[in-house]
Parts: C-alpha cells; sequence; structure tokens
C-alpha cells in the first residue's frame, strides 16, 4: 500500500485503505491520518518544481494548495479535484503590532485572503476531491461557521450538494450568509458545537453522507499547504515560531503534520515551535497541557467566547495537537476576551485586520513574550485563520463601546475608533477635522 489511512494512536497503528469511508479507528477509536512513502522524494526537485508552477496558469497549479501535491499524494484521479485558486496568501510585515506583542518584528500569513475567506479552503479542496473520488453525493459538516462556509461553495462547485449543521444564534452572520449565499441545506441546530458534531456523525452514518469536518483525515492533508506554503514563500528559511489560535485543533494538528513531513523529506532543516493560543473561556486543551499530564483531558460543557470560531469545548484533534506541540518543543497559551478585543483592533491598525479568533494569536504573543517563553527578537509567523468581515457586529459594538465578553463584563474599547455623526454643514465638518 503506498498511501494509505493509518491510526494516530501509537499502541495500535491499524492500517486501512485510502478509499474506506472512516473517521475513526475500527479498532481502538483513535484519530486517522493518510500516510506516503516519502522516501524517494528530492527536495531540491521538488522545490524547483513548485517554483515553476507558478509561472503555469492551468488551475492546478494556480491553487496554493494543490501546488505542492506531491506532499498529499493521496488522490489517484487529479480530475476528481475542486479548486476555486485557494491559498496564495500573502505574507504581512506588522510592525505596530510586532511593537504590541513585545517582538522586534511579526510577520502575519493571512489566510483570511482565500475564497470563502478562511483557512479552512485550504483543507477543503481536499476534503471535495476525496469526495468526489469516493462518488459521493452528498456532504456534511457542524461548524463555528468558517468550515460551513468553505464546504458550502466547494460542494456547489463541485456538484455536491452540502448539509450544513450550526449552533443556533453562536456563529456570525457573515458566516450563515455565506452558506445561504452558496445554496447549502442549513440547519441551525439548539445545541452547541460538540453536541452537533455527535449528532452529525450519527446522520452520516445513517444516511451515507460524507463528513467534512476536521476529523476528516483529507482535510487535514489540505491544510498542511499552509506550512508548506509559508516556508517556500519565505524562500525555506524557517521560522523560529508559528502561531495559530486553537479550537477543534485540526489545524495545529496540520501543521505538525506538514512541518515532519518536510523535515523528514529534506525540505527543511530544522522544526518550529507551535504556539496555539484558545480563548479564556474555551480553553480546554490549555488546561490540559497546563496539568503536565496530572489529569486526563476534560471536556468544557458551556465553553464561552466571543470569539465564536473556536467555541468549542470538546475539540475532536486533542491527541494529535498535544503530539505536535510536544514534538516541536512548542506551547499552549490562553488570552481573556478584552485581550482577544484590544489585539484585534492592533492588527486592524496596521491596514491588515482579521475576524476575532484570528487575533488571539497577537493577544498570545505578547503574553508569551512577556513570559520569557518568545525571546523578543524570535522570528514569528502568525497565522490569521479569518477575514476581517467574516464579523462586522463585533467591529462595530468594540469601536462604539457596546461589546460585552459573554458574562456579562463590557469590554473597554481600547483603540476604540467611533463614527462621528454631524450635520450637512462644511464649516462644522472642518473644526471637527482640525
Ligand atoms: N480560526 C478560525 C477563524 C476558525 O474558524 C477556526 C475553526 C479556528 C481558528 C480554529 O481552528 O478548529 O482547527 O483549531 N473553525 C471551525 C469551524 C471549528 O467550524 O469553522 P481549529
Amino acid at each position: 500500500m503506498q498511501s494509505h489511512l493509518a491510526c494516530f494512536n501509537p499502541a495500535c497503528r491499524a492500517r486501512f485503505d485510502i478509499n474506506d469511508v472512516l473517521y475513526n479507528c475500527t479498532v481502538c477509536g483513535g484519530l486517522l491520518e493518510a500516510k506516503y512513502d516519502f522516501s524517494g522524494a528530492d527536495p531540491v526537485a521538488l522545490k524547483k518544481t513548485w517554483r515553476e508552477r507558478r509561472m503555469d496558469n492551468s488551475p492546478l497549479c494556480q491553487s496554493g494548495v494543490w501546488r505542492y501535491r506531491e506532499m498529499f499524494p493521496f488522490l489517484d484521479d487529479l480530475r476528481h479535484v475542486v479548486t476555486l485558486r485557494e491559498g496564495n496568501t500573502p505574507q504581512l510585515n506588522a510592525p505596530r503590532a510586532a511593537g504590541y506583542g513585545g517582538l522586534a518584528r511579526l510577520t502575519f500569513k493571512h489566510q483570511g485572503f482565500n475564497p470563502t475567506g478562511s483557512f479552512k479552503d485550504n483543507g477543503m479542496t481536499c476534503g471535495a476531491a476525496q469526495a468526489k473520488r469516493l462518488g459521493m453525493k452528498r456532504v456534511a459538516c457542524v461548524s463555528t461557521g468558517n468550515t460551513s462556509a468553505s464546504m458550502a461553495a466547494y460542494a456547489s462547485a463541485g456538484g455536491l450538494d452540502p448539509l450544513i449543521f450550526i449552533p443556533h444564534g453562536n456563529i456570525s452572520y457573515g458566516k450563515l450568509a455565506q452558506a445561504l449565499e452558496y445554496g447549502a441545506k442549513t440547519f441551525q441546530v439548539e445545541a452547541n458545537f460538540d453536541q452537533i458534531l455527535a449528532l452529525v456523525r450519527v446522520l452520516a452514518e445513517r444516511l451515507g453522507i460524507y463528513l467534512l469536518n476536521s476529523i476528516n483525515p483529507f482535510r487535514i492533508e489540505g491544510q498542511k499547504s499552509i506550512v508548506i506554503e509559508m516556508i517556500d514563500q519565505r524562500d525555506w528559511r524557517v521560522p523560529d515560531w508559528i502561531v495559530l489560535p486553537g479550537g477543534n485543533l485540526g489545524n495545529v494538528s496540520a501543521f505538525g503534520k506538514g512541518l515532519r513531513e518536510m523535515y523528514e523529506t529534506g525540505l527543511i532543516d530544522r522544526m518550529p515551535r507551535l504556539g496555539v493560543v484558545q480563548a479564556e473561556g474555551s480553553s480546554p486543551f490549555y488546561e490540559y497541557m497546563a496539568a503536565k499530564g496530572l489529569q486526563p483531558f476534560h471536556a468544557q460543557e458551556h465553553p464561552e467566547t466571543l470569539a465564536t470560531a473556536i467555541k468549542i469545548g470538546d475539540p475532536v484533534s486533542w491527541p494529535k495537537a498535544q503530539f505536535e506541540i510536544e514534538n516541536s518543543k512548542g506551547t499552549v497559551e490562553r488570552v481573556t476576551e478584552q485581550e482577544i478585543a484590544d489585539a484585534k483592533a492592533v492588527i486592524g491598525q496596521c491596514g491588515i485586520g482579521c475576524e476575532p479568533a484570528s487575533a488571539a494569536t497577537l493577544a498570545g504573543i505578547r503574553k508569551l513574550t512577556a513570559a520569557g517563553v518568545i525571546d523578543r527578537d524570535a522570528d514569528v509567523v502568525a497565522v490569521l485563520t479569518g477575514n476581517v468581515l467574516k464579523d462586522p457586529d463585533y467591529i462595530y459594538r468594540y469601536h462604539t463601546g457596546e461589546l460585552t465578553a459573554p458574562n456579562g463584563t463590557p469590554i473597554k474599547s481600547t483603540f476604540g475608533n467611533k463614527p462621528i455623526v454631524v450635520p450637512n454643514d462644511a464649516e462644522r465638518i472642518g473644526q471637527l477635522i482640525g
């Protein structure tokens, strides 16, 4: 077997066919991952091929995911690919945010520049391709909003029927609007993310629907391209740290796997450290890691945060995330609602902007530099996971001093920028401008 699925649990490692419709190991219930034989890989030739593809206008080469397909060779027929030219996201220097984060320099890799405005597109193009390869007709996911927006777009673009399940009243309108516009059948369920995931797994099994949550190993394969593209854009110079927000913990699992495979194939000469940041009211992984193995993993029954993208109390991928954090000598931090809101406004002042969950990165970096975990001179890339326009309601409330944390505490509008209502009077407006 060349490419195959394998159980992630080191005590099991059962193997399955790449075409099996499975989300967990049938032997031990562990998480699954795609495995390949990279023994013949030539890093110099791969780097050259990937550069040449940037000059090629074919859809597969213009995709910032499929350009790197040698690193996830699970498809036998590339005609199954559904691409909206995902990836190709910029790395932006942000001196002001660096200063706020206690760093000499800081780069943001902005996944919000993706076709549906979040990093989910990197994984969804692979998940949708596998769905088509398997001959599936319907695909489903539970989502805090971005996965559903992305799945709706890729399914519709690829002629699949998207079914979306979201926690009623708990996702931003920007994301809900995308699901409706891209033609998904959308169910607003009166339950939280973790409860709905259990429900959708039952429905998928019962109705033969293909599940496209990040428990799907092919989503993870696509999300590896975020770190491959990142390091390619840096001419293969490895950063000291890569910092990202953590919710269901699929993305950190993908980054860790991608980096390990790059290291094993000789594409990079060392591993960067991974930093995951959670919202304080929704931080089961932080608590587990802080207990240093003295406590089992405890799900949080009622996670709370205004960063709704990462409002998840029972993240499915925590065993993978734990492995990748430990393997990369990384760390996990958590930040308050106020810290997220202020960091987000600073990212906005850089002319960059992002959604609340993404800003947890800068808030976390500020704490980690203050604690001496990240050095002031470290070379840090923070991954902004979603576009600024995903949650405009949050932005308006912050700047006008109307934002309140889930526990009722008002959020201070530290970097507030209120709109000014004026009469239609040039004299008066002139005075206000000064
Ligand atoms: N940032 C954003 C903007 C997200 O939408 C998510 C997850 C994360 C960070 C966390 O990533 O789950 O891989 O740790 N959103 C999922 C969704 C859960 O349904 O859209 P993770």
